[in-house]
């Protein structure tokens, strides 16, 4: 059977745990070489022994996305090692600590925002130059059902995931007529280190999570992999733009 992202390049923030790691497992699987980037490298290298392991194709890289020269640097690292970049999944991301809108410290919510928000834009400011230079490309951004709806005691991870999506959504529209999708995923909680910190940190959560939930369960990793695995490949050529909720019918209440 042929592969879904065969001869093609991406590059995953993130990559190093969680849902990044889930999709450089599977991107590589089908076919993809893959640039895996995160900010701990220990466990991005980790993410690369997976998929050398399995007779992958892939390198690791330490950037943070809110720093415009690691982005930079890293955009150029994945050219310079496999001279373009089909698919780039910008995914990196952090929770901070569960409070309310009055009580949140003003440095967190600063850090949020350059993570989750800007740090989207950074990654796809130099994505963007090399896509149309070299004629096209699929993006997608990890926003979040906070992205559509609000976030009990997660004002600033709304704010960012709300932000995520409008800047998705207004970089869909600019790129159309250059071969450049861009789409938003919108999962709900996910099994991952980081919505285990979250449950560890708020107690009751995980109860709450689960009952909210028509499919009272969180979805796998690997379930939010295929969906970008879909968004990145040519299988989805006129999906753009998209908000896509992935939340096993969370925001459809
Ligand atoms: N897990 C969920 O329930 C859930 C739900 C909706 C959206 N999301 C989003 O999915 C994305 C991935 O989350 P996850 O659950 O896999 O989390 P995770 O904590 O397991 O993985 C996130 C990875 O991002 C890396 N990272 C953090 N800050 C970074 C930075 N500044 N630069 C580069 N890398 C950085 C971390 O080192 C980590 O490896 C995040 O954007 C998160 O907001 C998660």
């Amino acid at each position: 059977m042929t592969k879904q992202l065969s001869d093609k390049v991406a590059l995953i923030t993130g990559g190093g745990s969680g849902i990044g790691r889930a999709t450089a497992v599977l991107f590589a699987q089908e076919g993809a070489r893959v640039a895996v980037a995160d900010l701990n490298p220990d466990s991005a290298a980790e993410t690369v022994q997976m998929i050398t392991a399995g007779d992958g194709q892939a390198f690791h890289f330490q950037a943070d996305v809110s720093q415009a020269a690691d982005v930079q640097a890293m955009v150029g690292e994945v050219v310079a090692r496999y001279g373009r970049l089909d698919c780039a999944f910008n995914n990196a991301g952090i929770e901070g600590s569960p409070v309310r809108t009055m009580d949140v410290d003003e440095a967190d919510f600063d850090r949020i925002i350059a993570v989750n928000l800007k740090g989207v834009w950074l990654c796809m400011k130099y994505e963007l130059e090399q896509m149309l230079a070299q004629g096209g490309g699929a993006i997608v951004n990890t926003a979040s059902v906070a992205g559509l709806v609000g976030a009990h005691s997660m004002p600033a991870y709304a704010a960012s995931k709300h932000g995520v999506v409008g800047l998705t959504r207004t970089t869909a529209v600019e790129y159309a007529r250059k071969g450049i999708r861009v789409n938003a995923i919108c999962p709900s909680f996910v099994q991952t280190p980081l919505v285990e910190r979250a449950f560890a940190a708020l107690p009751g959560l995980e109860q709450g999570v689960l009952n909210a939930n028509p499919s009272r369960r969180l979805a796998a990793a690997e379930e939010i992999a295929r969906a970008v695995l879909w968004l990145c490949s040519d299988a989805a050529s006129f999906t753009n733009g998209a908000a896509l909720t992935i939340d096993g019918g969370f925001t459809a209440q």
